[in-house]
């Protein structure tokens, strides 16, 4: 059976982004974050959402569903910067400014996050449905969403933010993203408003649960097993840090029964895709 993941992994190998220039290594650097692996969670939400609904659209969404992934893949390369969180290891590789330097890491990501847009604008689909995309993933991905996320994390390092404060930081850094990636399946699949309002509210509390994982996984996990540098977050107002262990596990188990419920409401070939993609998030044993 091909399965979306198999689809989204053959399509972004046949079209990794470019530069070939007389510069010896910034095409190399340039793909090696995206080969690298990684969950795919971002554009396999976006395709199962398609999937669900519009199969026959798999095929052209399968150009945003690679912006989407290269636009979360420039935010890890620049995350792990010296500057933000100083991480050396990502998706079980040496980060880019390990490999390379900063200043190949710094335009790497540069370049995957315009590469993103330009992904979405030529895609097969209508004009109409391409600038809603383009405005959700500039937004969400953006100064209302992920940047500001990470400008919030960054700055307030060693200064305790209020429970308030937590939830509208990790809503920022991480669930926007993941709410504007079932949109983005919904908007291609020209469901109606109310359904797609209904992703984007699940997808929040979909980021929360993903971010006290990742915060979990923090602590929890060696870098070997994680493939990406932890016990890093000492600094940050983590759920971890702010709510302890056996709290931050507790509100992961709440919110994972709350989004099951949410999950419940949506049409019978939506929540089994979902379901499916969603199982070791909603299902936890611990
Ligand atoms: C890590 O994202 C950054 C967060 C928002 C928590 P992922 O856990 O999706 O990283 P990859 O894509 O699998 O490497
Ligand atoms: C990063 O959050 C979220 C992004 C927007 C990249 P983290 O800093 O917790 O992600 P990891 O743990 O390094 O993957
Ligand atoms: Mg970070
Ligand atoms: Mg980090
Ligand atoms: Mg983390």
């Amino acid at each position: 059976m091909i399965t979306l993941q198999n689809q989204f992994e053959e399509y972004l190998l046949t079209h990794l982004p470019e530069s070939k220039t007389f510069h010896p290594i910034f095409e190399k650097a340039l793909q090696e974050m995206l080969t690298a692996g990684g969950k795919r969670f971002r554009p396999l939400l976006l395709l199962s959402v398609v999937d669900s609904t519009q199969k026959l659209l798999v095929k052209n969404a399968l150009p945003v569903a690679l912006g989407l992934e290269m636009l979360h893949t420039y935010s890890l390369i620049h995350d792990d910067l010296p500057a933000m969180d100083d991480a050396s290891l990502r998706r079980g590789y040496p980060t880019l400014h390990t490999t390379y330097d900063e200043v190949t890491a710094i335009l790497v990501g540069d370049a995957l996050n315009t590469h993103a847009f330009n992904l979405i604008a030529h895609a097969p689909l209508s004009a109409e449905v391409r600038i809603e995309l383009v405005k959700l993933l500039s937004n969400d991905g953006g100064i209302d969403g992920m940047i500001i996320g990470q400008a919030i994390d960054c700055y307030f390092e060693n200064q305790k933010l209020q429970l308030e404060q937590l939830e509208f930081l990790h809503l920022h850094k991480t669930a926007k993203l993941i709410a504007a990636s079932l949109k983005m399946g919904a908007i291609i699949a020209g469901l109606e408003a109310k359904v797609q309002d209904e992703l984007y509210s699940f997808g929040l509390d979909i980021g929360l649960l993903f971010q006290i994982q990742d915060d979990i996984i923090d602590e929890t996990q060696t870098s070997d097993e994680a493939g990406k540098t932890t016990n890093n977050d000492a600094a940050k107002n983590s759920f971890v840090n702010l709510l302890g262990l056996d709290g931050a596990l507790k509100s992961a188990n709440t919110l994972a029964l709350k989004c099951e419920e949410s999950l419940n409401g949506f049409d019978a070939s939506i929540q089994s895709n979902l379901r499916h993609l969603l199982e070791k998030y909603l299902y936890r044993h611990n």
